[in-house]
């Protein structure tokens, strides 16, 4: 996910860490308790971290390409998970959730953090209003700092889109963090 946040140039490979409350806010909208999380884009492990410790009985499994893993190539299932939930990297986002969403068995979820707008684009239609499995979109009412201690105010806004391949009907919306979310 591409950012930029006053006074930083623009990472490496887009190796932008979450911080957990930002995970933390998509646990009570999972539409179910995963037995096994896949998260494939996980640079330094900070969501893998947070959702290990908001899912103790969930295994969950990082992957990075910066590791030797590339989510976009080879076989789509290397992993074995019935969520896939990431931050992908902004320019590769859309070729990102067509992969999770091939990847997962067909009861499976995907969660993806992306910018609030992301849904906006037409082109981009065919994942969102027209996709039968897009379930919920979680928008995060407090910005995302990227960057601890940065004196620069975030510039983007965030939301959370949720696919389950068992959903029926319009997606829904909702509002996140429920509490609190430390910066
Ligand atoms: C925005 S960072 C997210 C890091 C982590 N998910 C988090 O939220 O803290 C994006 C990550 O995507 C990785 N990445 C970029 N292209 C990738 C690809 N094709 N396959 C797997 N990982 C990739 C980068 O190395 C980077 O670690």
């Amino acid at each position: 996910m591409s950012q930029r946040d006053s006074g930083y140039e623009r990472k490496e490979r887009d190796l932008y860490e979450t911080p957990a409350w930002v995970t933390e806010a998509l646990i009570p909208h999972l539409p179910r308790r995963p037995l096994a999380i896949w998260e494939p884009a996980c640079g330094g492990g900070k969501m893998v971290d947070a959702l290990v410790d908001a899912l103790p009985d969930t295994i969950v499994t990082g992957t990075d390409i910066a590791a030797g893993r590339d989510f976009l190539v080879g076989e789509p299932a290397v992993v074995r998970a019935d969520a896939i939930i990431t931050n992908p990297p902004y320019e590769f986002a859309t070729e990102f959730v067509r992969r999770a969403l091939g990847s997962v068995p067909k009861h499976g979820v995907v969660a993806m953090l992306l910018r609030t707008d992301f849904d906006h684009a037409k082109t981009r239609s065919h994942l969102f209003a027209k996709h039968p499995a897009f379930a919920k979109k979680v928008v995060l009412t407090k910005r995302i700092k990227w960057f601890e201690g940065s004196k620069g105010q975030p510039s983007f806004n965030h939301a959370w889109f949720i696919w389950d391949w068992t959903h029926e009907g319009p997606p829904t919306l909702a509002y996140g963090p429920q509490s609190g979310g430390a910066e």
